[in-house]
């Protein structure tokens, strides 16, 4: 059997491993350290807000519920068609989650459906909206609605590392946001994420909830009880490399995009990007097709499997998931169509062009 193509692998080399071997040699082989420190900088600049690194996206989303106060007896209005991390932090905090569709125009969370499930539910503690697949959301309407209704926004932005909405850097809107540096993301410390907000406070706070929420005493002083979620040395090394290979993922990625438009655009086999609004310019993380109907996006999947190539159907919406059999969900078509007639396709920066012609002869014969 040939080498198998994954979906969407790390695309990592020398300069990872230069800075992995510095952050060794320096000593700090610890949950802080000058990479740490650097890579808070540089996620900084990226986003144009203040950045925390942590161990994981879910577990920054984690410290954003405990900063505005997710428990027991409150709701969270959140996208459907995501990855469950963007509501598990909320649930296993005991809120309850009512999940809203997506708009046929763009795939991420439907602006006039979040209103009618704002102006439902009674106080909301907060809107966690998840840009998708390398795109942003519709961060100006979200902010929008969520001012009208006096709820705060979080944006999961673990998709959308390196996009942009409107000229602006992913995930600055709203109350704050997170990134995802997991190793199948654009960029990867292998297992990561950080906090991002415009507030210094709320970033400060956040890291140190994350240290165990330790009074900055010489002794071990605790007025709250707090996590472990700082992001390791070692890792920061690897993601300060990765940010610097940012700009040729990006490349590459939009390239493997346009391979696959040309090659679906060719008539062998009848599939549409997956929507994609004019507010933002995708980094294409996953390149996403919509094939006419359920039967022949299952075809095409199984032609791949069967090259020893990976591929992945759309997220299966949140509302469908049994564990949420019971939620509230305001429409649904939208993220059901997606997911039956949608497959992500390998896009891993370091495609060659071999890889693509043995993709493109599994599709096409
Ligand atoms: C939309 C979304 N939110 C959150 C996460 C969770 O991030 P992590 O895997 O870094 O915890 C992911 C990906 O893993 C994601 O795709």
């Amino acid at each position: 059997m040939r080498k198998r193509i994954f979906l969407s692998p790390p695309w990592v080399g020398a300069d990872e491993r230069r800075l992995v071997g510095q952050a060794f040699d320096s000593g700090y082989v610890a949950p802080c350290g000058p990479m740490v420190d650097a890579f808070d900088r540089r996620l900084g600049e990226l986003s144009g807000q203040h950045a925390a690194a942590v161990a994981s996206g879910t577990a920054a989303i984690d410290l954003l519920m405990a900063e505005l106060g997710v428990g027991p007896r409150t709701t969270v209005v959140a996208s459907s068609l995501t990855f469950i991390a963007t509501v598990g932090p909320a649930v296993k905090r005991g809120a309850k989650v009512v999940f809203v569709d997506s708009d046929p125009a763009t795939g991420t969370i439907s602006i006039p459906l979040l209103e009618q499930a704002l102006a439902d539910v009674r106080r909301p503690a907060v809107v966690v909206a998840a840009d998708i697949y390398g795109q942003c959301c519709d961060y100006d309407a979200l902010e929008e609605a969520c001012a009208r209704h006096r709820v705060p926004l979080v944006l999961d932005a673990a998709e959308s590392v390196g996009a942009t909405y409107k000229d602006r850097p992913s995930g600055l809107a709203g109350a704050a946001a997170v990134y995802s540096f997991n190793g199948n993301k654009i960029i990867t410390t292998s297992g990561g994420g950080a906090v991002l907000s415009r507030d210094p406070e709320l970033v400060a706070r956040a890291k140190w909830r994350a240290q165990q929420s330790r009074e900055p005493v010489a002794w071990y002083e605790h007025r709250e009880v707090g996590y472990n979620y700082r992001m390791s040395n070692l890792l920061a090394a690897l993601g300060c490399a990765q940010l610097g290979r940012l700009p040729e993922i990006i490349r590459r990625k939009r390239r493997i995009f346009d391979f696959y438009c040309s090659l679906f655009g060719q008539g062998h086999l009848p599939a549409l990007p997956f929507p994609c609004a004019a507010h933002t310019r995708s980094t294409n993380w996953l390149s996403v097709f919509l094939f006419p109907s359920e039967t022949l996006r299952d075809k095409v999947a199984a032609r791949l499997e069967a090259a020893n190539i990976e591929c992945r159907p759309v997220w299966k919406p949140l509302h469908l998931q049994p564990v949420f059999a019971e939620n509230r969900v305001y429409g649904g078509d939208v993220a059901e169509d997606l997911f039956r007639r949608g497959l992500c396709m390998p896009s891993g920066a370091g495609l060659t062009r071999a890889d693509l012609a043995r993709i493109a002869r599994a599709l096409v014969g």
